[in-house]
């Protein structure tokens, strides 16, 4: 017989277990403006995978127990979240990871880098206030990356808007058409239970004592909740069905295109409609995917181990002064202690101190899977949106920085600690705290620092003082505004009134002007000079 010329295929082995490691794996994060209830929500659902038998031992505000997201002092003075850590957890036979997203605007940054390690998110609105302005940035940033969302409307035991008119607003402000799966019983502030809209009964819920244990409940027929709930009930069906029939109801492919978002009312506090969420979550987010690279290939998660670095940071552990940087893997399966590479070096990476971080809490992690997110220790050579592999070669997209909007020259109070100075600024450079400017004129010791919020500023002095013992000023410029720009157009626009040219560290150059009208006269008179926006935060 003819010998054949075909060449063997290359033989892949997918580990074993593999497979089914990332079906029943979610990955999300909450996206909501700060006081929606985000800590609130983490918390229940944290008593609803039973990682705690009480509620309040996590949340940390008026007295409460403090919480373990917090990890700087200037947080616990202003109450807020500045940190992002994952939270991992099983429910119902499933591995969920929750990312959680620092909820002060002005750590937004932050917050969008976060968003490249997810793969839904849920959207947490406060039921009297609906759409606000933090809410509505993320929400634009996850349609930009194509992440599905859940909405959740929370606070439904307070008064409220009513709840068509909620949905109504994400209508039409946000063009996401909400399919509502459960329906409010009661109005906001006479919260009684859920309409399931999908098998058609009613979910009565009990109170507890301070919402601090999971909320019973009961399952009722159509029937028997007409009887004990009447008007309540009848309000219910009539408003659901409204929705039903104008043909809002949920659509698998259209959620996972972005253009539906399932919706679920609840109250994180009482602990109402809290495992309904995590029901949704493993019945309609999609589990981890392929992830295109550099040249947009897609790296599948059966390939060899592969991550992406979303955050680094440093001082989280005051008595250690370590830096950990958070990977969220992409492929195959990580084993701690195995030598992976990292791409932007080329340099081997041993990650023999991998763990898993909440807050303060940390244990040592053995095995991770595609959607997992694994914090590194004192990996100084990683940054945001670097990559590390095992066996086959593969990098990323970088993560894209935004446009900063506040600007302040940095100094050292005291020549002789120059050298800690230099280091310190790097270090906030490389993680990627603030974006660092420089040019000649105003040299290396004064470098300007640009943020999307200025509270970075503040981030990085408390830090320089406490890790470096360095005692940085700062004075804030008149800039509004940067525009990239080249080294033709620099020497002209250095001319301008207004505007200074910088270098940043990624090399990118950058014009910045004192305020849009001054932007709009050099545009118009001046046409042939370089001024692209940078990438928006909203
Ligand atoms: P955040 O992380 O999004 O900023 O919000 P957080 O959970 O801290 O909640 C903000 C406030 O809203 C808190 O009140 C919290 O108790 C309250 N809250 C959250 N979810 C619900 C809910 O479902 N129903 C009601 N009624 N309130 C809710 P606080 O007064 O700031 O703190 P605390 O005294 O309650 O601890």
């Amino acid at each position: 017989p003819p010998e054949t010329d075909t060449v063997p295929t290359e033989k892949t082995t997918v580990p074993k277990g593999l497979t089914n490691e990332v079906g029943r794996r979610r990955t999300f994060a909450v996206i909501s403006h700060p006081d929606a209830g985000k800590s609130t929500l983490t918390e229940a659902l944290a008593l609803h995978a039973r990682m705690i038998s009480e509620a309040g031992a996590i949340h940390g505000k008026s007295g409460r127990k403090s919480t373990v997201s917090d990890w700087m002092e200037m947080e616990k003075a202003r109450g807020i979240s500045v940190s992002s850590t994952a939270l991992q957890f099983e429910y119902l036979d499933h591995t969920i990871n929750l990312v959680d997203t620092p909820g002060h605007a002005d750590f937004s940054e932050d917050t969008y880098r976060v968003l490249t390690a997810v793969d839904a998110a849920v959207m947490l609105i406060d039921a009297a206030k609906g759409l606000e302005p933090q809410t509505l940035k993320l929400f634009q940033v996850c349609r930009h990356r194509g992440i599905p969302v859940i909405t959740v409307i929370n606070k439904w035991d307070r008064p409220g808007r009513s709840p068509l008119e909620l949905l109504d607003e994400i209508e039409q402000r946000i063009g996401l058409t909400p399919t509502p799966l459960y329906w409010p019983v009661g109005i906001a502030g006479d919260f009684r239970g859920l309409l399931d809209v999908t098998n058609d009964e009613y979910i009565r819920f009990t109170r507890t004592a301070g919402g601090a244990t999971i909320a019973p409940e009961e399952h009722m027929s159509v029937e028997a909740a007409l009887e004990r709930e009447g008007d309540e009930w009848t309000t219910a069906v009539e408003e659901s069905d409204l929705l039903i029939e104008s043909g809002q109801r949920h659509d698998e492919e259209m959620f996972l295109a972005g253009q539906t978002s399932p919706v679920i009312f609840g109250s994180a506090m009482l602990n109402f409609g809290v495992h309904q969420i995590l029901d949704a979550l493993i019945s309609f987010a999609p589990p981890p995917g392929p992830r295109p690279d550099v040249e947009g290939h897609p790296r599948a998660v059966t390939d060899p181990f592969s991550a992406v670095i979303f955050k680094v940071q440093a001082g989280m552990d005051t008595a250690h002064r370590d830096r950990l940087a958070f990977m969220r893997v992409v492929s195959g399966v990580f084993e701690r202690g195995m030598v992976v590479t990292h791409a932007q070096t080329g340099k081997p990476f041993t990650t023999k101190y991998a763990q898993t971080v909440f807050g303060r809490e940390r244990s040592t992690v053995e095995n991770a899977y595609p959607g997992d997110v694994v914090g590194l220790v004192n990996a100084t050579a990683l940054a945001p949106g670097h990559t590390l592999y095992a066996d086959k070669k593969v990098e990323f997209p970088p993560i894209p920085s935004f446009a900063p909007e506040h600007f302040s020259v940095l100094r050292a109070e005291s020549a002789s600690k120059y050298k800690q100075f230099r280091r310190a600024v790097d270090q906030m450079d490389s993680e990627g705290v603030v974006q660092i400017l420089r040019n000649d004129v105003r040299g290396d010791a004064s470098p300007v620092l640009a943020a999307v919020g200025p509270m970075q500023f503040e981030v990085v002095a408390a830090r320089m003082k406490a890790e470096f013992g360095v005692e940085a000023r700062m004075e804030p410029l008149g800039y509004a505004l940067a525009r990239r720009t080249d080294a033709e157009s620099a020497p002209e626009l250095g001319r301008q009134r207004g505007v200074e040219v910088f270098t940043r560290s990624d090399g990118v150059m950058l014009a910045l002007v004192s305020d849009k009208w001054r932007l709009q006269y050099i545009e118009k008179e001046l046409p042939d000079l370089t001024l692209e926006p940078l990438v928006a935060a909203a």
